[in-house]
Order: structure tokens, then C-alpha cells, then sequence
């Protein structure tokens, strides 16, 4: 492994930041044991807020947990505790999954090109917050959701897959974040793996795989 690219470690080991439900969490997971990521083990799940829900599906799945509470802590502070802690794991790649903190420009530099994300929006349309409601209240007609390796700037990294789906004249902002989340638990795993094979280059910012 080279500092910048996570792949052809194995087993590729994860740390999973969330924040609250943790349903990527989970569909990673399952994922794993269904084997469907083979070669890919979740090293640990950090969350920065005690009442995640997800933490307590953790605790259910035999995954392990720790807590870092970012509440009232400067950015950097904060994130070389979580640091530290992916390394005491030997994480290979960070996987933000619903973790509502943005990163300190420290933290993405120490784990270049080894930081993903996934956001419900087919980027670059609809960054930040409530992307779903964005996208149903501007009236476009196809949504989805976007994978992308994590950059200094908000939803803006190297886009490894994207996922689309139509929006339905019976939608609502509710029936159409559903959908999406379907299409979010499919799109991350399937990321994960694309990392993990290792056969994938960067043409300036594009993500290509390579011919195998
Ligand atoms: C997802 O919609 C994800 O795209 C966004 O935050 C939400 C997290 O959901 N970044 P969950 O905690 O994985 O259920």
C-alpha cells in the first residue's frame, strides 16, 4: 500500500464514521457477510455524537465502537483523536457514512485519496444539506446518489459511481429519499469493492478503472 491509495491490502480494513442511523452502516456490513466485499472487514465504527442509533446496532452486530464527541471541540482537536484511532485499527479506508461533521483540512490530508463518501444527490448538482428535498423541490426529474473519495471542498472529491433513478409524479420529498436510500445501500458496497480490486487510476480528477 502506498500513502495515497488504500487498494490491494488485505483484508482492506474499515472505519465507518456515522452520526446517527447508520443504514449505510449496516448495508456494508451485510455486504461483508454475504459476501459480497470479499476481503473487506470493518476494523471499527467511530461516531462523534453518544446517541447514534447506529451505535446500538453496532453493539448488536458484534461490531466494535468508540465515541469521540465532537460537540464544543475545535475541528483539529477532534479529528486527530479520530485519527489516532483509525490508526491504532490499521485502517486502510474511511467511510463516511452519515457522519454530519466536515473534516479539518489535517484529517483529509493525513488520509489522501483514502476518505469516501456517499451523498444523495447525483453531484455536482445539490451539495450539503437536505440534497433530496433539493433536488424534489427544483423539479428535476432524475435523482440518485454519488460515491465519491473526499476532497478539502464539501461534496466535491473524485466521483467513483453514481446511481439514478427517476423521479415519479407521485413522489414526495419522503417517497424519493426512500428510494434513494435503496439505491445508497446498493452504490457503496459496490464502491468498496471497485477500491478494493485496486484496478482504478486517477485522470486529473476523473476516477477511471483500468482495462483488466
Ligand atoms: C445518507 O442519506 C447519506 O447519503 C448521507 O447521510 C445519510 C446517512 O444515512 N450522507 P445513514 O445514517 O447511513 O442511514
Amino acid at each position: 500500500m502506498t500513502e495515497d491509495t488504500p487498494a490491494t491490502r488485505s483484508p482492506l480494513k474499515l472505519g465507518i464514521l456515522i452520526s446517527g442511523r447508520g443504514s449505510n452502516m449496516i448495508a456494508i456490513h451485510n455486504s461483508i457477510r454475504e459476501g459480497r466485499l470479499p476481503g473487506v472487514e470493518i476494523a471499527i465504527v467511530i461516531s462523534n455524537t453518544a446517541s447514534a442509533c447506529g451505535l446500538a446496532v453496532c453493539r448488536e452486530l458484534g461490531l466494535p465502537t468508540e465515541v469521540f464527541l465532537s460537540k464544543g471541540r475545535p475541528r483539529a482537536e477532534h479529528d486527530a483523536d479520530v485519527a489516532a484511532c483509525l490508526r491504532r485499527h490499521n485502517v486502510d479506508l474511511v467511510v463516511l457514512a452519515g457522519y454530519m461533521r466536515l473534516l479539518s483540512p489535517e484529517f483529509i490530508h493525513a488520509f489522501h485519496n483514502r476518505i469516501v463518501n456517499i451523498h444523495p444527490s447525483l453531484l455536482p448538482a445539490f451539495p450539503g444539506l437536505d440534497a433530496q428535498h433539493q433536488a424534489f423541490d427544483y423539479g428535476v426529474k432524475v435523482a440518485g446518489c454519488t460515491v465519491h473519495f473526499v476532497d478539502e471542498h464539501l461534496d466535491h472529491g473524485p466521483i467513483i459511481l453514481q446511481r439514478a433513478i427517476p423521479i415519479l409524479d407521485t413522489d414526495d420529498a419522503d417517497s424519493l429519499s426512500a428510494r434513494i436510500l435503496k439505491e445508497e445501500h446498493i452504490a457503496y458496497s459496490e464502491a468498496i469493492a471497485r477500491i478494493a480490486s485496486g484496478n482504478y487510476e486517477f485522470l486529473g480528477r476523473r476516477y477511471v478503472r483500468r482495462a483488466s
